[in-house]
């Protein structure tokens, strides 16, 4: 099973004060930037651009894991890698020719992840898994931030750890959505080691002790 690793995502962040908050989780450890855009169609929701990974990337070193909720995100792909991003997640729903996505991806040298919707079948992913870095399973319908977690997701987890371990593989399980210190321990039992949390970490008042936070009850999963 690789480490635990925190991905707070920027969508519950101070907008007017990105680079601040960017920083808090930066300094507490957090290893992914989780970078939200939507695009008003895939989901009913507007949020950020290249521009903003590209203001962003100038103030950071984390690992910028953009996830990209929008419709022909293989339009936008070559923009989101020259804006800085380190890891490009698509939606498995949103993309007609999988492979060819996931190799432009992988061809300019970054790391590639595909995303799945709460009700999207893990089968979909069967015969590309060895080529991905890295499975989102959300466990939220996608859109928007401070959602509940949807607990039917946590068997998919596990299908879903079980096939990478048989393969032998290395890719990352990414769950997303409702995250917390509640149940960040189930999630990891069941297979994630990526946690994304936006309201759980950018919520309160303390940044840099949710982060901790977070690690301390997803530890308890192992
Ligand atoms: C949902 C987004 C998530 C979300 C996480 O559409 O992909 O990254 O903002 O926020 P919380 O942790 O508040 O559910
Ligand atoms: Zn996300």
């Amino acid at each position: 099973m690789p480490p635990i690793k925190i991905a707070p995502s920027i969508l519950s962040a101070n907008f007017a004060a990105l680079q601040d908050d960017v920083g808090a989780v930066e300094k507490a450890g957090a290893e992914y930037l989780h970078i939200d855009v939507m695009d008003g169609h895939f989901v009913p929701n507007i949020t950020v651009g290249p521009l903003v990974v590209e203001a962003l990337r100038a103030r950071s070193a984390m690992c910028f894991d953009v996830h990209l909720m929008i419709e022909n995100p293989e339009f936008f792909i070559d923009e989101f890698i020259a804006a800085g991003a380190d890891l490009v997640t698509v939606h498995v729903e949103s993309v007609l020719h999988l492979h060819r996505t996931i190799t432009m991806i992988k061809e300019k040298g970054r790391r590639a992840g595909v995303a799945l919707n709460p009700a999207t079948s893990p089968g979909a992913i069967e015969y590309i898994l060895p080529l991905l870095d890295l499975v989102l399973l959300m466990t939220v319908n996608p859109g928007f931030g401070g959602q509940s977690f949807i607990p039917e997701v946590l068997p998919k987890i596990r299908v879903v750890r079980d096939e990478i371990n048989r393969l032998g593989l290395k890719t990352e399980i990414q769950v997303d959505g409702g995250i917390n210190k509640d149940n960040a321990a189930s999630v990891v039992r069941a297979g994630a080691n990526v946690l994304v949390a936006g309201s759980a970490i950018f919520g309160g008042s303390d940044i840099a002790a949710a982060v901790r936070l977070l690690k301390k009850a997803a530890a308890d999963g192992f």
